[in-house]
């Protein structure tokens, strides 16, 4: 059944975990396509993972809407999700409109922003486009945060308070990334849309992983993270096969040939 934001809602009632992985092409949107996810993420972590950056500050609307886009190719049941990237969403809210109809007209069904901005927020809900909220360590924030930290240790009040105001605002879900799971568990009780984790522990009403740090692409090998797979070392096997047997004439062969 094709999953919608109405119906991701509803699992938080039914008590199904909601399973999201993040996807940035044909290929990782296939895969998340076939092994029958919930929803899909266009993460703005395009920039981390795909473009080699530091940081997803550098990613642009365009490059959002342009792996949209390649992602839709692939994704049928699944929801779409599309991250806003930063300057996009935080002054004006008709700019933040434009910014998600650029998302949508790519072919998300819905748009995905870090913190509270509530003009945003109330702006674009009311063009009809599902919004996804984002709390905790929002990468986004990283300069403010002074790096990959573990956010509400000290103001898991604040967190709570936060989750509250985005749900007031009609948010779908939301994206709670590295706190306590202590406080991800009261997050979860109190919001009436489910929680999707990340570093956050299992109390969440669903989870959202990065595609890479899933199947081994990724150099690193997060705490937040569990490897299913080691892609990155098959990949390293295939290629090394491939110059191994152009160079000692073992490919192509007849067979290959016209
Ligand atoms: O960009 C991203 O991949 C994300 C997830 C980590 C939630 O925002």
């Amino acid at each position: 059944m094709k999953k919608t934001a109405p119906l991701i809602r509803n699992m938080k009632a039914s008590g199904e975990k909601v399973v999201c992985v993040t996807a940035y092409d044909l290929p990782t949107g296939l895969a998340a396509e076939r092994a029958g996810v919930d929803l899909v993420l266009v993460g703005d972590s395009l920039g981390n993972v795909v473009l080699g950056l530091d940081s997803t500050l550098p990613v642009t609307l365009e490059d959002m809407a342009r792996h949209t886009a390649a992602v839709r190719r692939a994704v049928r049941t699944p929801m779409l999700v599309s991250d806003m990237p930063f300057g996009t969403y935080e002054g004006d809210p008709s700019a933040a409109l434009a910014s998600a109809v650029t998302l949508m007209r790519a072919g998300a069904e819905g748009i995905k922003l870090e913190g509270v901005h509530e003009a945003a927020i109330r702006t674009i809900a009311r063009a009809g486009i599902p919004v996804m909220g984002h709390l905790g360590f929002t990468p986004q924030h990283v300069h403010e945060f002074g790096g990959h930290r573990v956010q509400g240790r000290e103001d898991g009040a604040r967190v709570v308070e936060e989750a509250l105001r985005l749900a007031s605002l009609g948010v779908f879900a939301i994206v709670l990334e590295l706190i306590p799971a202590t406080l991800a568990e009261e997050v979860t009780r109190q919001v009436a849309c489910p929680t999707i984790g990340i570093g956050a522990g299992p109390g969440c009403d669903g989870q959202i992983q990065v595609f890479h740090d899933l199947v081994g692409l990724a150099d690193k090998q997060y705490r937040h993270a569990r490897r299913y797979a080691e892609c990155g070392e098959a990949f390293q096997r295939a290629l090394e096969g491939y110059r191994d047997d152009v160079k000692q004439g073992g490919f192509p062969t007849e067979d290959h040939g016209f």
